[in-house]
């Protein structure tokens, strides 16, 4: 590839230092993809300039300006300190004309509602938990079609914030009393949803138009199951080190999958992909139950992609590097702009 001038757009917090000497690896932990994006890029020769952005959209655009990247890489996931904000991210950068990585932002869009989602991707015939929202204010009635357990979580909300061993829920009071938490701790509606006992699955798709679709990838719970506890993504399980090392929770290529099983899985990710519209690049999550279902939880457009993390293991073990997997990615938003806007 070309020197490319990549700007990358990034949390103010995270921006990375130029070597992680001196850094503990709980301070690395913080700013690891940020560090490794750009250390990656500036490696493979490219002119390379970090901005940090929360509030301000002027030095954006002052950048876009007189830096003129060819690309901007954007690792922003929040503007104004919500998450929500992330589309009009992609939305500017568009109506800049200039191209940006991951996701274009109607597909940010429909991939958020994790109620939307499920209902677009239900009716493409693919099986989903049945769901049920609550609205902030709202009294708590459980449907009669959905049965106990339920898993409430945050309408919004990712990263598996909020999520906990009492998220799971068997009896009608402690529904109530989750969906309370989430309204008025996480400030969002909630989203009670059928529980999947079984395997976590995740799949990480690469593409705008043809799609590749890398090996499942899976977060295995080691002992998380003993003593009884539900074996889900925690916010511990997923960001604490310590917790996991201690309990023995890995990502890692999915084994002993069927055949059959495996090609289903492969089919409905890459429809669920092009039915939320999703294109860069993005991360569909499963559980797969028993009987062999994977359920679709929830599409990740723009996934975490630090070196040691799912999109990027599951990459390197489909014969692509962490620097060919960037270059991947800068390409598809350079064609993206080639071939005119997103949306439409
Ligand atoms: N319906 C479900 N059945 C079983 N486990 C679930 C279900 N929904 C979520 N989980 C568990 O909770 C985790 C976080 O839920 P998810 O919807 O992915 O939220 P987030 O956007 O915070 O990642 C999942 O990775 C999974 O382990
Ligand atoms: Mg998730």
């Amino acid at each position: 590839m070309r020197r490319l001038r990549v700007l990358v757009l990034m949390h103010p917090d995270f921006m990375p230092p130029d070597s992680t000497d001196g850094y503990s690896a709980q301070e690395i932990n913080k700013w690891k993809t940020e560090f490794d994006v750009v250390s990656t890029l500036r490696a493979s020769g490219h002119d390379v300039r970090p901005l940090g952005v929360q509030e301000e959209i002027k030095p954006v655009r002052e950048a876009i300006e007189s830096f003129k990247p060819h690309v901007v890489y954007t690792l922003l996931e929040e503007f104004h300190y919500t998450s929500g904000y992330d589309q009009h991210i992609a939305s500017f950068l568009e109506l800049m004309k200039v191209p940006y990585t991951g996701c274009n932002p109607r597909g940010l869009i429909l991939a958020r509602g994790k109620d939307l989602s499920k209902t677009l991707v239900h009716h493409r015939r693919i099986a989903v938990p049945a769901f049920t929202v609550f609205p902030m204010r709202r009294k708590v009635k459980r449907p009669s079609r959905l049965a106990l357990p339920l898993i409430v979580k945050s309408l919004s909300e990712d990263g598996s914030f909020g999520i906990s061993q009492a998220s799971i829920v068997d009896t009608d009071e402690k529904l109530a009393e989750r969906v309370a938490f989430v309204h008025d701790r996480l400030g969002t509606a909630a989203i009670a949803e059928q529980y999947i006992e079984g395997r976590e699955l995740y799949v990480s798709v690469l593409g705008n138009n043809r799609l590749r679709v890398l090996p499942i990838w899976e977060l295995k719970f080691g002992r998380m199951g003993r003593r009884g506890a539900r074996q889900i993504a925690t916010e511990r399980a997923k960001h604490d080190p310590t917790y996991q090392e201690r309990v023995g929770i890995e990502d890692g290529l999915a084994k002993n999958l069927a055949p059959e099983v495996s090609a289903r899985i492969h089919r409905a990710a890459k429809r669920i992909y092009r039915t939320l519209g999703l294109d860069g690049y993005a991360r569909i999550d499963f559980r797969l139950s028993a009987d062999g279902t994977p359920y679709f939880i929830e599409a990740n457009p723009n996934p975490e992609i630090a070196k040691s993390q799912e999109f990027a293991t599951a990459a390197k073990h489909d014969g692509l590097d962490y620097p060919g997997l960037l270059h991947r990615i800068l390409a598809l938003g350079i064609s993206r702009a080639k071939a005119g806007a997103s949306v439409g």
